[in-house]
């Protein structure tokens, strides 16, 4: 049997600005997804999304010295007096203090220096503790950025969003965001969730098994950036089916150079990808016999920086049996669905009151 694999809609780009006059936001608004790896941050004054790394760089313990993308240029680089860390981690708050400092610059920046009152959506993943749900909710409450109502969106329900599912109608839609700690794979149904499951697994366990296996192999040891950047750059449609990598060799401890393959990369992960791809198996086999008709119509919505690996797209094609609908944009996917929950109305009630909650 031949699979498809198509392009997912994405009808609506962040661009066209749209403010019915009902609308109970006003005009300052913030759409956030506080990704492990990736911080993404739709501006309804600007109507863009901008992705900065989720890091910061701390000196002698105390004074903040770069955040975002300027402290990643520092990560693996940088002496011990500066600490580099993601104040996210596994989905959810690990540094509260560290990620209000990162987001009130971040917003500051956005905002050009100053600080005004605004709307904050924040997109939340399912399966966590109510508590950790609240963290969010007390994070942009005390950390400055004179928030006038805060809201959470349901992750997955923004991923649906900004993949162009039509999350309110569908019944039965089966959304896999692949990240970088996490991967949610979650299933949607007349704008609710029926069920969703967050696993520990995405780019990051995916650079920790290339790590590993250029180890074991070659007696070499690479830095987390190196396995990157060889699992992204063997992604791409110009990939030269090799890569020249630079590490030190474990037993002389000098510098040392190696040339690695494709099939020793995809070996490398295929562990992981089997993973994600039983874990969508499970979610299916549990799923509402009546949400079948339109997941089988719709096929399976794959997002997420790290969905992007053809490997785990065939494996997901093989073992899951369904069509792949690749997000045009699977990094900004989330910001993609809140930019959509703050500009349209008809959107307007997927997203609740954090606060109000039992
Ligand atoms: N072209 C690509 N091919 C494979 N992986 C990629 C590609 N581009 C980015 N990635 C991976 O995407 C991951 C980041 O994705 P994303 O921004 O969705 O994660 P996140 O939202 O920060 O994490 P999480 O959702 O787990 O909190 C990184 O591990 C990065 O290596
Ligand atoms: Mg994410």
């Amino acid at each position: 049997m031949l699979f498809r694999r198509r392009k997912a809609r994405s009808d609506d780009g962040p661009q066209p600005m749209y403010m019915p006059r009902d609308f109970s936001v006003l005009g300052n608004a913030f759409g956030i997804d506080l990704g492990t790896n990736n911080i993404k941050i739709y501006n309804h004054s600007s109507g863009k999304i901008r992705v900065q790394k989720n890091m910061i760089a701390v000196q002698n313990r105390t004074n903040m010295i770069a955040y975002g993308d300027s402290a990643y240029e520092m990560f693996e680089k940088s002496p011990s007096s500066i600490e580099i860390s993601r104040p996210i981690s596994y989905g959810v708050i690990a540094d509260i203090g560290h990620m209000q400092a990162v987001i009130r610059q971040i917003l500051k920046a956005e905002q050009r220096g100053s600080l005004r009152p605004a709307d904050y959506f924040i997109s939340v993943p399912t399966d966590v503790t109510e508590v950790e749900r609240r963290a969010f909710n007390d994070l942009i409450r005390e950390a400055g950025v004179r928030a006038r109502r805060i809201w959470g969106v349901e992750k997955a329900i923004a991923d649906g969003l900004g993949l162009g599912v039509d999350v309110k109608n569908s019944q039965g839609a089966l959304i896999v965001d692949v990240g970088y700690d996490t991967t949610e794979v979650s299933i949607l149904s007349l704008g609710g969730i029926v069920l969703s499951r967050l696993i520990k697994t995405g780019g990051h366990a995916f650079d920790t098994a290339i790590v590993n296996a250029v180890r074991r192999e070659y007696n070499l040891m690479i830095g987390m950036k190196t396995a990157e950047s060889i699992r992204v750059s063997m992604n791409d449609e110009v990939s030269l089916g090799t890569k020249v990598i630079y590490g030190r060799d474990v037993v002389t401890g000098l510098p040392m150079e190696r040339t690695l393959t494709e099939d020793f990369v995809e070996d490398a992960l295929a562990e992981n990808f089997r993973v994600i791809a039983e874990d969508v198996r499970v979610i299916l086999e549990r799923t509402p016999p009546e949400l079948s008709a339109d997941i089988y119509k719709d096929g399976l919505f794959l997002t997420g920086g790290a969905g992007q690996e053809r490997g785990l797209i065939s494996r997901l094609e093989e073992e899951v049996g369904l069509d792949i609908n690749m997000a045009e944009e699977p990094i900004s996917t989330v910001a993609l669905g809140l930019s959509q929950v703050i500009r349209r109305p008809q959107f307007r009630s997927l997203a609740y009151s954090i606060e109000d909650m039992e």
